[in-house]
């Protein structure tokens, strides 16, 4: 059975028998009807998509007909049959029935079912831009939803950050105060086992209040809201005086800290701050997991100086191929229990985070026990 779409209203048998012949083979059903009362209820019964009408009726003429197809099917498209240049019926039609197009009578049966097909392909139209006009409604207001329960969890987050970073970082500040009171010997004499305790206790203060910094530091940067202050600078200067501060750490470990500049770098803006925390993070680990030799911080350009490139390298244990990938995610550390406990496990997060907010990319060569490479490479724009 075809879905009937098509309704044709006309007061003389014979037209109507002709468009049952017409349109006998064609994939959508036709229906007929001799008066508006017919029309009306086959509109009821069927899924109509095009309403065809003759103009001249007894009972009443094409235009009201359509104008009453109008206000209850509004979406169905109307085409009136118009006998003779009818100035008047054209004019009514436009205005009060909103008719598709007119057709003359008598029609030939191939434009007729033109006309019908371009009809259907039209009302499909309007049904599809309609269902995508609703569709998108919908989406966009689920759109509105989510970025207001955004909005609500990121001033949450941001009241949480500064209510925690206080909350937490106060108490620890006097409980530091108070265990350096108890050392200094101010609240009575301690023997070397208690001073020993406390001294451990007061590291994993540190470590705690660095846990803290690294985690709103990076909740801060991927929240998006965190702004670079980008100056002009020279990189060669930066690294230098990194270098300098750290070389006496790594000099305490019998390691060597040297620097290869390459003169030819570019000028660029960056943050100096962020880029100074890369370098402290990714000089303080290779001096953290380098037991002999030294680590070599060096700069590079390319031929057309459209990047610039920092490596950090050193003679340390190394990482396996398969752990490199994962070390810059939040809270990846490889080794010993004990010296994960030192570290928090975010240094490399944030570097990336950093690098990544200046458009560039940080990396890794390593292979175990032959030492690694970290580097950074920043776009010149
Ligand atoms: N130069 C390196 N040589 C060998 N392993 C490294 C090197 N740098 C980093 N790693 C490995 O990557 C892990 C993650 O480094 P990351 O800087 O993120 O954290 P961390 O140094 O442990 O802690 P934090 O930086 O907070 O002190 C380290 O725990 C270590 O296992
Ligand atoms: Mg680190």
């Amino acid at each position: 059975m075809k879905e009937i779409n098509v309704l044709f209203l006309d007061d003389e048998q014979n037209v109507l028998n002709a468009v049952n012949r017409i349109f006998m083979d064609e994939p959508y059903g036709v229906a007929v009807a001799r008066n508006a009362q017919e029309a009306m209820d086959i509109m009821q019964r069927e899924k109509i998509k095009v309403v065809l009408s003759d103009q001249r009726m007894p009972d009443i003429s094409g235009i009201e007909f359509l104008h009453q197809i109008k206000v209850q099917y509004p979406d169905v498209v109307r085409i009136l049959f118009t006998a003779y240049a009818d100035l008047f019926a054209a004019e009514a039609a436009i205005n009060i029935s909103e008719v598709y197009r007119f057709i003359n009578k008598p029609w030939h049966p191939e434009e007729l079912k033109t006309a019908v097909a371009t009809a259907l392909h039209y009302h499909d139209m309007i049904m599809e831009n309609r269902r995508l006009f609703e569709e998108m409604k919908v989406k966009n207001e689920e759109l509105r939803q989510a970025n207001s329960r955004l909005q609500v969890l990121y001033d949450l987050q941001k009241e949480f950050s500064s209510t925690l970073s206080h909350e937490l970082r106060t108490p620890l500040a006097s409980i530091k105060a108070a265990i350096d009171i108890v050392i200094g010997g101010s609240a009575g004499a301690t023997t070397p086992e208690q001073k020993d305790f406390l001294g451990r206790a007061k590291a994993n203060i540190d470590r705690l209040n660095r846990l803290i910094n690294n985690i709103l530091d990076l909740a801060h940067m991927e929240s998006g809201k965190a702004v670079l202050d980008k100056k002009s600078g020279d990189m060669n200067k930066v690294i230098r005086s990194v270098a300098e501060t750290q070389e006496s750490v790594a000099r305490s470990k019998g390691l060597y800290l040297t620097v290869s500049l390459d003169p030819r770098l570019p000028p660029l803006a960056f943050d100096h701050d962020m880029i100074i925390q890369v370098l402290n993070n990714l000089i303080a680990n290779a001096i953290k997991f380098t037991d002999a030799g030294g680590i070599t911080v060096s700069s590079h350009t390319d031929e057309g100086r459209h990047q610039l490139e920092v490596r950090v390298t050193d003679t340390g244990r190394g990482i396996d191929q398969e752990d490199t990938s994962k070390l810059f995610e939040k809270f990846q550390q490889l080794g010993q229990a004990h010296e994960r406990h030192a570290g928090t496990g975010l240094g490399l997060a944030i570097c990336k985070e950093i690098i990544r907010q200046h458009g560039g990319k940080v990396g890794v060569k390593s292979q175990k026990g032959e030492g690694s490479c970290f580097y950074f490479i920043l776009p010149v724009f």
